[in-house]
């Protein structure tokens, strides 16, 4: 039962997934309300069903009251109890990414993480994203690099920034007024450095500096307020980090709300997806993990920066994946909104209402042009369904969440051919 995400459509006909589905991953898609949560929830029970660690990203967020049984009690008239019933999720950990005191929630711990275990190409582009700051981002990243192998290998982007604060201070030497950082800027051949440029760089570094990165060095908050996730057992590593090691388990289920923009949700998941893929790589953790990434629209629309670098962690991933045994469930509004290499790598397809039928050849190539014209006008939870290695595509009622989905907008939602219907001119 576990493994049943719905049925084809006006038949008792299950629709399941089993490991090998995740290990080829997974894309849902689906105009606003057309039911891709309620789908990905039937993935999540699925997952954890087969034994694998599940790391929600969870960006919107849905997923609050996962350990809650659905209160949508009148979906499941339509279903036998003994396939599709309501019921709350066991082992399942929240946690929030950092935000400051009291936006995290009494049930979430918050994650913070140091700026130097993010990989600096990364950094560097989600602090510096756009494409007019080619001189700022240049600038941040020698300096940066500069800082940690000559100054500082712990360095933080506090203590980084004050070091630029300090070093750009000129003295008279030798009847010469420089700073510091001129006469490395000449040591290292950079030539002379811009001072507007290192103005702008310094003003955005501080601006943009993600309230989870560095939290506890910085000395606004104390590491004994309780707020982080708990203690890594290396002592090398300093206290109250999120470590993801400690927190992965088969069959748990991993929240994250991560309350971010796309800048951020970018490099938070860049880190975990790489963290992650190293722990199964050592071989530290021997269970499968699938990771949901849903509102997957916010990195893969935003500024190219972020969405170049997110691309490219999970293509490297998912290239290097099989023998690894890590399943990504992607889920957008629409499959334009996915880069195609990443779209390539998702075998199998469920489809929601899409409002063309060209982001339906896209979505699903091998759909026959009446159920690709009939399903522009699918209701809530109906599909079309391409599973790996099946070999054709279903026209599919999908099974409604088990457990209870958080109600975050209360914008009605309307598309654009409910607006005509309902207008009488
Ligand atoms: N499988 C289903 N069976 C029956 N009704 C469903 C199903 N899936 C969704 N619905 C109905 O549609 C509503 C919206 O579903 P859901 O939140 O899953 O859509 P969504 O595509 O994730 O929307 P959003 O774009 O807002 O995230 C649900 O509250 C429910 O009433
Ligand atoms: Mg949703």
């Amino acid at each position: 039962m576990n493994n049943i995400i719905g049925r084809i459509h006006s038949t008792e006909i299950p629709i399941a997934v089993d490991w090998s589905t995740f290990k080829h991953h997974i894309l849902v898609a689906g105009a606003t309300g057309s039911g891709k949560s309620n789908t990905v929830a039937n993935l999540i029970k699925a997952a954890q069903g087969q034994g694998a660690c599940v790391i929600i990203y969870d960006q919107k967020p849905d997923y609050k009251n996962i350990c809650n049984p659905n209160d949508e009690t009148h979906l499941f008239q339509a279903w036998k109890p003994e396939v599709v019933k309501p019921f709350g999720l066991e082992k399942v950990e929240k946690y929030c990414l950092y935000q400051g005191e009291g936006e995290t929630e009494k049930s979430e711990k918050a994650i913070a993480i140091r700026a130097r275990d993010v990989s600096l190409e990364m950094l560097i582009n989600a602090l510096f994203p756009y494409p007019d700051e080619g001189n700022q981002r240049d600038v941040f990243g020698g300096l940066l690099s500069y800082y940690r192998d000559n100054k500082d290998k712990n360095w933080t982007l506090n203590k980084f920034s004050t070091w630029v604060r300090d070093s750009r201070k000129k003295t008279q030497k030798d009847g010469n007024t420089q700073s510091q950082l001129d006469r490395i800027a000449e040591s290292q051949g950079w030539g002379k450095l811009n001072e507007m440029t290192l103005d702008a760089m310094q003003r955005k570094m501080e601006q943009r500096k993600m309230q989870w990165l560095d939290s506890l060095e910085d000395n606004s908050h104390k590491s004994d307020t309780g707020i982080f996730s708990d203690i890594d057992g290396d002592s090398s590593v300093s206290r109250g980090y999120f470590v993801p090691r400690k927190h992965l388990d088969s069959s748990k289920v991993i929240v994250i709300r991560t309350n971010a923009d796309g800048r951020e949700y970018g490099l938070f998941l860049s880190y975990m997806l790489r963290k992650v893929y190293d722990l199964k790589r050592s071989g530290e953790i021997s269970f499968p993990i699938v990771n949901i990434v849903d509102e997957a629209q916010d990195i893969f629309q935003g500024e190219k920066a972020i969405r170049d670098a997110a691309t490219s962690t999970m293509n490297e991933i998912i290239r290097k994946r099989r023998s690894k045994d890590i399943g990504f469930v992607i889920a957008v509004q629409s499959v334009s909104q996915l880069p195609d290499s990443v779209l390539t790598n998702l075998n199998t397809r469920l489809i929601h209402r899409q409002n063309s039928v060209e982001e339906l050849r896209k979505a699903i190539p091998s759909a026959s042009q009446n159920l690709m014209a009939n399903s522009l006008t699918f209701g809530p939870g109906e599909a079309l369904v391409s599973i790996f290695e099946a070999r054709s595509v279903v026209h599919a009622e999908m099974a409604p969440s088990p457990f209870e989905l958080t109600k975050t907008s209360a914008k009605p939602r309307q598309t654009l051919g409910d607006q005509i219907g309902n207008n009488p001119a």
